[in-house]
């Protein structure tokens, strides 16, 4: 097949990251006969640096005319002390909206191979973790009204959460489904003994959940899922959660499987066109030092092939060649421990892709 990718190399480690990515989805398209063709807008800090926004409208256009982006991580020390609406951060967060990609899917999954790199005791590691952060991406916190004011102490600032029914249904119905093609349990994660949209949000997920009679559904408070995931992350299936719920929740998952250099992240929304990433952030203090862990945005990569590309046989082989490369003892610093074989981020996606050619 003929695809369209966007590449949005972005700041800090995101071109290594990224550069590692295209050299595997390039054997992939070898291997399978397919022709990828990637453009690269810009977007965060690069184009600030070069057009004074996080995110010009070609950005957006571009995104839109291809088949799926591909993203590394956007933002950086350079552009910390700039207003709020012309971060780096705030492109990234446009771009979700205005592709409309409201579904984030997270999975964390702890590899075999990598079990004595999760910082969970041994007793708990041996149980595995293998779930799945459905993450709101386009509505909460992170999107209602906010602003400085001044009250009666002097200068105040607020952010405020808003969720409608809809985006509620449609994200919940993402975990149901998700959860269809798995072990059938959704964990509901909300503060719904505090905050108004989490009653709401608890109230429509249950409706939602009569439509799916196969799936168990739980709710759990935020702070008691923080605490269960250290305890007893193989208890999760589907963790659905609002926007910055699931942004925190992620992170955490993400480092209990190792490093938070492995986890990958899809952003869908009503078509095809889907935004891919790794979960982790730009890295500014290792950039260029070509020792960042490239596997997030492989895996990102491996998403990307079957969700947005329906080539479901291209992404198994994909993950399938980071497996025999990470059982054959190669590590990026962050997971390199005794014994196993340390390389740069541009070698193991080198050997990845290597593997992707010569696997039988
Ligand atoms: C993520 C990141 C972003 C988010 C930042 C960079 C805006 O932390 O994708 O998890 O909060 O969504
Ligand atoms: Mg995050």
């Amino acid at each position: 097949m003929e695809a369209k990718i966007a590449v949005i190399r972005g700041d800090g480690i995101g071109p290594e990251i990224v550069d590692a990515a295209i050299g595997c989805l390039d054997a992939v398209a070898r291997r399978f006969g397919h022709t990828f063709h990637y453009s690269f807008p810009i977007m965060g800090g690069a184009a600030i640096d070069s057009t004074g926004v996080p995110l010009p409208q070609e950005t957006i256009d571009e995104c839109k005319r291809s088949d799926a982006v591909l993203l590394g991580a956007v933002g950086g020390p350079k552009w910390d002390n700039l207003a709020g609406h012309l971060r780096p951060e705030k492109g990234l967060l446009g771009l979700r909206s205005a592709l409309g990609l409201y579904a984030n899917v997270r999975p964390a999954l702890l590899y075999e191979q990598l079990k004595g790199d999760s910082p969970l005791k041994p007793a708990i590691a041996k149980k595995g973790i293998n779930l799945v952060v459905v993450r709101e991406l386009t509505g909460g916190i992170y999107f209602g009204p906010r602003g400085f004011r001044s009250g009666k102490n002097g200068q105040e600032a607020f952010d405020t959460e808003v969720y409608t029914i809809p985006e509620i249904e449609r994200i919940a119905k993402i975990a149901f489904d998700v959860a269809m093609g798995r072990r059938k349990k959704v964990t509901s994660v909300d503060k719904a003994n505090v905050l108004e949209t989490s009653r709401l949000w608890r109230a429509t997920v249950t409706r939602v959940a009569e439509s799916y009679p196969e799936v168990k559904l739980e709710h759990m408070l935020v702070d008691n899922c923080a605490m269960q995931l250290i305890k007893d992350p193989s208890q999760f299936d589907v963790l659905l959660c609002p926007n910055m719920f699931g942004d925190i929740l992620s992170d955490e998952a993400a480092m209990l499987t190792g490093s938070i250099g492995l986890l990958p992240s899809s952003s869908l929304g009503a078509g095809k066109l889907g935004l891919y990433e790794p979960i982790h952030g730009s890295a500014p203090d290792i950039a260029g030092t070509d020792t960042a862990n490239p596997i997030a945005t492989i895996l990102a990569a491996a998403m990307m092939l079957s969700s947005s590309l329906g080539l479901v046989t291209e992404t198994a082989a994909l993950e399938k060649a980071i497996n025999t490369i990470l059982s054959k003892g190669y590590r990026t610093p962050d997971i390199c421990s005794m014994g196993t074989k340390k390389v740069s981020c541009s070698k193991m996606g080198e050997l990845i892709a290597l593997e992707v050619l010569n696997a039988k």
